[in-house]
């Protein structure tokens, strides 16, 4: 087994997933007004940090992906945030693009960035302890996005990045995330998120990366936010796992969904969903960014001093991602 494979296997096995703690400085801040807490470079270390001091980062949490001022910062005990990550036997990861802007040529969809010097802060961000890394192209959904452009763009970005990320011995996560927003079918959901995904296949292959060696963060197939079709937990995961078995080559070692606007309760459940039904051979497994830390982000901001608590919080949303991962959540677990 290749090293690569070794560490997404690390990453995503016996029922671990990843905690998507990587938001900008522009989300994060976003992220905490909505709880009325001032966003300065304290305080998004603060929320941090007692995420990943809290019990479950040993137990539930094989990955963290941060954001590059985070990777770089001082805990209040001296030690620094990857070695914090370290110590409960959890991998350090790091997002590597830049951001998406408008695509030229597209007047709505965007292109991610981040390409240009990649490979020299690929190296930095190896030495500061980082072993995997994500990517994230973002697609809009209508009768008429996401565009041949869009979609062949996008899935060259990523398969670029990947093979630069493999060459730093590193593992890539490749995230394409077909946006919620919008009034589609789940049907509509199945098809597109299909055709982006089979791009990036084609173009990592292209690029000669090593499928085993990475990580696929895709969106499950859900309706869209704005749509009326009413659909059952079993029936988000029989798409899912319909779209993923015929477009992700059996040599992906896993896969983390993204959580993209669900309730945290709802990515639960539809996980639970995916692993009952798990026909595929892949590792069905968490990437989740709001569905792990929405309801500890909000305990937290009325006391931003009470550690224990809001790890209490944050321990049992791992926890019941776990179970789901597992396909062994049931909704009588949840605290209301
Ligand atoms: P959400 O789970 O909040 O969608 O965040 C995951 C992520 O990393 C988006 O890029």
């Amino acid at each position: 087994m290749t090293e690569l494979h070794k560490i997404a296997l690390q990453i995503l096995s016996n029922g671990k997933g990843i905690l998507a703690a990587d938001e900008s400085t522009a989300t994060m801040t976003k992220r905490l007004e909505s709880v009325n807490v001032h966003s300065d470079e304290n305080n998004r270390l603060l929320f941090r940090q007692t995420l990943f001091s809290s019990s479950s980062m040993s137990k539930y949490i094989g990955g963290v992906i941060l954001y590059d001022e985070t990777i770089r910062q001082l805990t209040s005990n001296g030690k620094t945030i990857p070695e914090l990550i370290k110590s409960s036997g959890s991998l350090v990861g790091i997002k590597v693009d830049t951001g998406a802007k408008i695509l030229a040529g597209s007047k709505d969809e965007k292109i991610t960035e981040g390409l240009d010097g990649l490979r020299e802060r690929l190296n930095d961000y190896y030495e500061l302890g980082a072993r995997f890394t994500k990517w994230r192209g973002v697609y809009l959904i209508s009768d008429k996005y996401p565009s041949k452009l869009s979609i062949s763009s996008n899935a060259h970005a990523l398969a670029r990045y990947a093979a630069l990320v493999q060459e730093s011995r590193m593992v890539p996560i490749i995230e394409p995330e077909v946006l919620m927003d919008g009034n589609h079918t789940v049907k509509d959901c199945l098809i597109k998120t299909s055709e982006v995904i089979s791009k990036c296949y084609e173009e990592l292959e292209l690029n000669k990366v090593d499928l085993k060696g990475t990580i696929l963060k895709p969106n499950m197939i859900l309706p869209g936010k704005k749509s009326s079709e009413k659909i059952s937990n079993e029936e988000i995961a029989e798409l899912t796992l319909e779209c993923l078995k015929n477009n992700v080559p059996s040599s992906v070692p896993g896969i983390a969904f993204l959580s993209g606007g669900q309730t945290e309760i709802e990515a639960t459940a539809n996980l639970n969903q995916i692993n009952i039904k798990n026909n595929t051979g892949f590792i069905m497994t968490y990437s989740y960014g709001r569905a792990l830390q929405q309801s500890a982000l909000k305990f937290w901001s009325k006391d931003i001093n009470n550690v224990v608590g809001t790890q209490t919080i944050f321990d049992h949303r791992a926890k019941m991602c776990s179970l789901a991962a597992k396909g062994k959540w049931s909704k009588s677990f949840e605290i209301s």
